[in-house]
């Protein structure tokens, strides 16, 4: 039996209405498409924890602050609703622009503070409009519980807090980072990457690594700690460190000494593509 891809509003809130009736726990996934293995355990953990599993695919434009990188975001629908069928989802919900924006929205959701660091300084508008895509779609699935991956450390951490501020009544399960057997976080965008950039965008990874052995070893300067993990970024002209700091892991704001457990993210240009990573320690 194939999965059903559900392409309007109305018949999301038709089936959820269903599944309220009868008294399932209803998972939900969200995501923009291009699927890994990265999605693919966030709907694992999905299948196990719900009685009723829903994904939406929506490359959300609100949420892009390059035009180029919404042109060039990879769009895979078809191999994603297999993928989807193969996991065992119930329902796809594959909204176009217009069923979610039929006019520009004039309201929108902003996560103040967590959001001035890390990602926040260098993509303006870019949390306000995942805030505003989640809000949106929690609204329209009415999800028991929603799934989120660590990989964006800063997305989950204004999720858990807009849900919280907001009482949107909806429980937020953050998943492990899934990784590349080298330790490359899984991204969409990592398809961008040639075969020359591919192994150069490991340093991100092995940066973070460093920090996590400088804490672990005794450094208890975040400033020195994130000078040690900068230090082994290649100097190579394909690479540029946006930013790699250690923050609380809770409101994100930067940390001076080390004291409890904290978030070592950072952000790397490796050619025209944007990698993410973050690790956290806990003492
Ligand atoms: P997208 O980048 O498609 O990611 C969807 C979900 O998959 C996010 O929660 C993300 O953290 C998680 N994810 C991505 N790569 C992962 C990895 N390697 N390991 C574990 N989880 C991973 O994040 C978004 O879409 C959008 O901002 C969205 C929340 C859908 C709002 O538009």
């Amino acid at each position: 039996m194939s999965v059903e891809v559900a392409g309007t509003i109305a018949r999301v809130r038709a089936w959820r209405d269903g599944h309220r009736r009868s008294g399932a726990r209803v998972g939900f996934v969200p995501t923009m498409g291009a699927l890994h293995a990265g999605h693919a355990r966030l709907i694992e953990h999905a299948r196990r924890g719900s009685d009723q599993v829903i994904v939406s695919i929506f490359v959300n434009p609100l949420q892009f602050d390059r035009k180029d990188d919404l042109e060039r975001y990879p769009r895979t629908l078809d191999a994603d609703v297999r993928i989807c069928e193969d996991l065992g989802v119930d329902l796809v919900f594959a909204p176009s622009i217009a069923d979610m924006y039929p006019v520009e929205p004039l309201c929108t959701v902003t996560v103040k503070k967590i959001t001035d660091g890390l990602c926040g300084r260098f993509r303006p508008g870019h949390f306000d409009g995942v805030a505003t895509v989640v809000t949106k779609l929690f609204e329209i699935v009415g999800p028991d519980v929603a799934y989120f991956g660590e990989k964006d450390a800063q997305q989950l951490a204004v999720i858990r807090r807009m849900v919280s501020d907001l009482n949107l009544g909806v429980d937020i399960a953050g998943v492990p980072t899934v990784r590349e057997v080298d330790g490359l976080a899984m991204s969409s965008r990592n398809v961008r990457l040639s075969s020359e950039e591919r192994p150069k965008a490991l340093a991100l990874y092995q940066a973070l690594r460093a920090a996590e052995r400088a804490i672990a070893n005794g450094e208890r300067n975040a400033r020195a700690v994130e000078r040690v993990a900068a230090a082994v970024i290649p100097p190579d002209g394909a690479l540029r460190l946006e930013y790699l700091e250690v923050v609380d892991p809770f409101e994100l704001q930067r940390v001076d000494t080390i004291d409890g457990a904290v978030l070592i993210a950072g952000a790397l240009w490796v050619g025209n593509t944007r990698l993410i990573d973050n690790i956290t320690w806990e003492p």
